[in-house]
């Protein structure tokens, strides 16, 4: 199976985790649009979806899902996203798409964090895949000084040549050469520098379950 189906695999899978009549949280990736794929089968069976991104909000509402504000919505009780790496502990990197921190908000006020990903996610330390910032912009610069005195090399994610703007109009640092051996205290280390919006390590925001696409079917993990 190629990387798209075991995509696909999860995708599907992640549907038994949907709760009929209740409002799903939506993360956002590749791995997730599959899932807002297979979701439109359970459509008239759930209330809506809360979403992580503009980009999963559109997919959604293409397929009749209706969306709700996260302030609407007190609790809920799974969420259903991907990652870049997630390690044994259920810990790991988000941000690839950029979407990090409202991924983080809608992970917090869900009770259930379900991973959804291909067995190339899975790591023993994380930091092999760049590490997402979100930052304010006037504080990129100070907080690339940071990483570099902890040994890692950030640059300003581009787009068209220009800095991407997130859905929040900020900025992401991606930073290479980290060796994320304790997550929970580097995510908490970070999180208060000045000028950092969100961090992409989700330890606080750690998965329940990881729906692990392999060669030989859908691997369950639970933490
Ligand atoms: C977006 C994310 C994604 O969940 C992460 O980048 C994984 O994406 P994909 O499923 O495309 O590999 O954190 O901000």
């Amino acid at each position: 199976m190629n990387q798209d189906e075991l995509k696909a695999l999860v995708g599907q899978a992640a549907l038994q985790y949907v709760v009929p009549g209740q409002i799903v949280g939506v993360g956002t990736g590749s791995t997730v649009n599959k899932f807002i794929e297979a979701l439109a089968s359970m459509k008239d069976q759930i209330k809506g979806a809360v979403s992580s991104s503009e980009a999963s909000t559109a997919r959604l509402k293409a397929l009749g899902i209706p969306v709700f504000d996260s302030n609407e919505v007190a609790e809920l009780a799974v969420y259903i996203d991907g990652a870049d790496e997630i390690n044994g502990q259920g810990h790991m990197v988000k941000g690839g798409g950029a979407a990090l921190t409202r991924e983080k908000i809608v992970a917090a006020q869900s009770k259930v964090f379900v991973c959804i990903a291909d067995e190339s996610k899975l790591v023993s330390v994380l930091g092999a895949f760049p590490l997402p910032v979100e930052v304010i912009p006037m504080s990129s610069a100070r907080i690339m000084a940071q990483f570099a005195q902890m040994g890692g090399q950030a640059q300003v994610r581009l787009k068209d040549g220009q800095p991407l703007a997130t859905d929040n109009g900020q900025y992401i640092l991606d930073v290479k050469g980290l060796q994320i051996k304790d997550p929970v205290a580097f995510e908490a280390q970070v999180s208060q520098w000045p000028g950092v919006v969100t961090v992409g390590v989700f330890a606080y925001q750690k998965a329940h379950v990881c729906l692990l696409g392999t060669s030989a079917g859908v691997k369950t993990l639970k933490f």
